[in-house]
C-alpha cells in the first residue's frame, strides 16, 4: 500500500520534478508519485507498492493529467507483474480508475500487451514483467519527446497567428511537467514562448473546484520565472472583453474522431468566449489523446465527482473518491448536492487548431485526425 514521505526539493526547476518515477529499493520495486494534492504547500511523495494503491492515487488526483496517467497506468501493470500480482486484474482496475482521459487505458493496455506477448511466446512471468517495465519506460520516453515536439509546433503556430509577438496567453487547469514525461502540453508551448522572450503574460485560470490552475500551473509558472497572473474562472469574460487575451492554450483528456475535445470543466466556456472575441483557441495534446474509437463528443464519458469537492474547501483538497464528506471547511449548507463534472466537451467548430507532436491540424476535421492516427499508429 501507499505510504508518504516528505522530501524537500528546494531549488529545483519544475521540469526537474518528476511527477512519477520507478524505483527498486531492496524491499522490492515501487512507483513513486509526487503528491499533486499537496502542492504548492509541500512536496511529498506517495510510494505505491501495488496496483490498488495506484488506483487510489489516480482517483484522488495524487497523479493526474492525461499523458502522465497513461505513463502511470503502464508502470502500474509493470508493478503488478514485478511483484507477482494478478496482472489481468490489476490492468482492468487501473484502466477503469478514471474514465475520461483515454491515455490511461491506452498506457495500461500497452504494457499489458507487452506482458502477454512474452507469455504467449513461451516466456516466463519474470521475463514478461521485464517486458512490461520496458514498455512503460518506452512510453515515458516517447511522451517526453512528444512534449518537446509539441512545444516547437505550438510556438510556431502562435508566432504565425500572432505576428506581433508579445503573446498574452490564457490557460486552464494544469498541463506542465506535472502531467508529462517532459514539460507538458499547452504549458510547454507557453514555456517555449517565455524562453524566447515572446510570452508577455500567462493568464492562469484558477480552475475550480480543485484549483489545478492556482495550485499547480501557478507553481510551475513561478518556478520557471514566467510573467503570470492568476484569475478566478469567472473573471475570464471581462479579461477577453478588455482585449487582454491573444490566444487560449489548453490540453485535452480525449479528442474524439470528429474533433470534439474533452478537457477540464471550464474549457468549453473559454472556447465560446474565444470564438465571440475572435481569439484562437488552441488545443495541445499528444497523439495518444486522439481516440478515433470514440465517434463524437456525446460518446465521451465525462467523469462525475463528489459533491464535497464543491461544497467544502479541503486541506489537502482532494479526499478519497466516493467519500462525500471531505472533512474540510463547508462553503455551502450541510447536505447540499453539487453538479461536479470533472470535464466538459468543446465541439470542433470552436477549436482553431489541435497541436500534436506530429504538427498542427487546422481546421480540425475527422479526416485530418484519422490521418494523424494512421501516421502515429493509434486506432
Ligand atoms: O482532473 P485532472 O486534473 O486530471 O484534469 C486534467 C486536465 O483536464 C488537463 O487539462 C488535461 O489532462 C490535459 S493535461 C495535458
Amino acid at each position: 500500500m501507499a505510504d508518504q514521505q516528505a522530501q524537500s526539493r528546494e531549488g529545483r526547476k519544475p521540469s526537474d520534478i518528476p511527477a512519477l518515477r520507478w524505483d527498486e529499493p531492496p524491499e522490492g520495486p515501487v512507483l513513486v508519485l509526487l503528491d499533486q494534492t499537496r502542492l504548492p504547500a509541500e512536496e511529498v511523495e506517495v510510494v505505491c507498492t501495488d496496483a490498488p494503491a495506484l488506483v487510489q492515487a489516480i482517483r484522488t488526483l495524487v497523479v493526474r493529467g492525461a499523458p502522465v496517467l497513461g505513463i502511470a497506468g503502464a508502470y502500474g501493470v509493470a508493478l503488478a507483474a514485478a511483484r507477482g500480482f494478478d496482472v489481468e486484474e490489476a490492468a482492468d482496475a487501473l484502466a477503469g480508475a478514471r474514465p475520461t482521459a483515454v491515455n490511461l487505458e491506452r498506457g495500461v493496455r500497452r504494457a499489458q500487451r507487452a506482458y502477454r506477448a512474452v507469455l504467449d511466446g513461451g516466456g516466463d512471468v519474470g521475463e514478461a514483467a521485464v517486458a512490461a517495465l520496458a514498455e512503460a519506460r518506452a512510453l515515458h520516453d516517447e511522451d517526453a519527446t512528444a512534449s518537446e515536439a509539441m512545444a516547437v509546433h505550438g510556438l510556431a503556430l502562435l508566432d504565425e497567428l500572432l505576428p506581433g509577438g508579445g503573446h498574452r496567453v490564457l490557460t486552464h487547469c494544469n498541463t506542465g511537467a506535472l502531467v508529462s514525461g517532459g514539460e507538458g502540453t499547452a504549458f510547454a508551448v507557453a514555456l517555449a514562448a517565455h524562453r524566447v522572450g515572446r510570452l508577455r503574460r500567462l493568464w492562469v485560470d484558477e480552475t475550480r473546484p480543485l484549483l489545478q490552475g492556482s495550485r499547480l500551473t501557478a507553481y510551475e509558472a513561478a518556478r520557471n520565472g514566467m510573467a503570470y497572473t492568476l484569475l478566478t474562472d469567472n473573471a475570464a469574460g471581462s479579461l477577453f472583453a478588455a482585449g487582454e487575451v491573444d490566444a487560449v492554450l489548453i490540453g485535452a483528456d480525449r479528442i474524439a474522431a470528429d474533433g470534439s475535445v474533452a478537457n477540464k470543466v471550464g474549457s468549453y466556456p473559454l472556447a465560446v468566449l474565444a470564438h465571440h472575441h475572435q481569439v484562437p483557441f488552441i488545443v495541445v495534446a499528444p497523439a495518444t489523446t486522439v481516440d478515433t474509437g470514440t465517434p463524437d463528443g456525446a460518446a465521451i464519458e465525462v467523469e462525475q465527482r463528489g459533491s464535497h469537492e464543491v461544497t467544502e474547501i479541503t486541506a489537502p483538497l482532494v479526499q478519497v473518491a466516493g467519500v462525500e464528506a471531505g472533512g474540510g471547511v463547508p462553503v455551502a449548507p450541510l447536505g447540499t448536492q453539487a453538479y461536479n463534472p470533472a470535464f466538459d466537451v468543446t465541439p470542433p467548430e470552436l477549436v482553431t487548431a489541435v497541436v500534436t507532436e506530429h504538427g498542427v491540424i487546422s481546421p480540425v476535421t475527422a479526416q485530418a485526425l484519422a490521418e494523424l492516427c494512421l501516421r502515429s499508429r493509434q486506432v
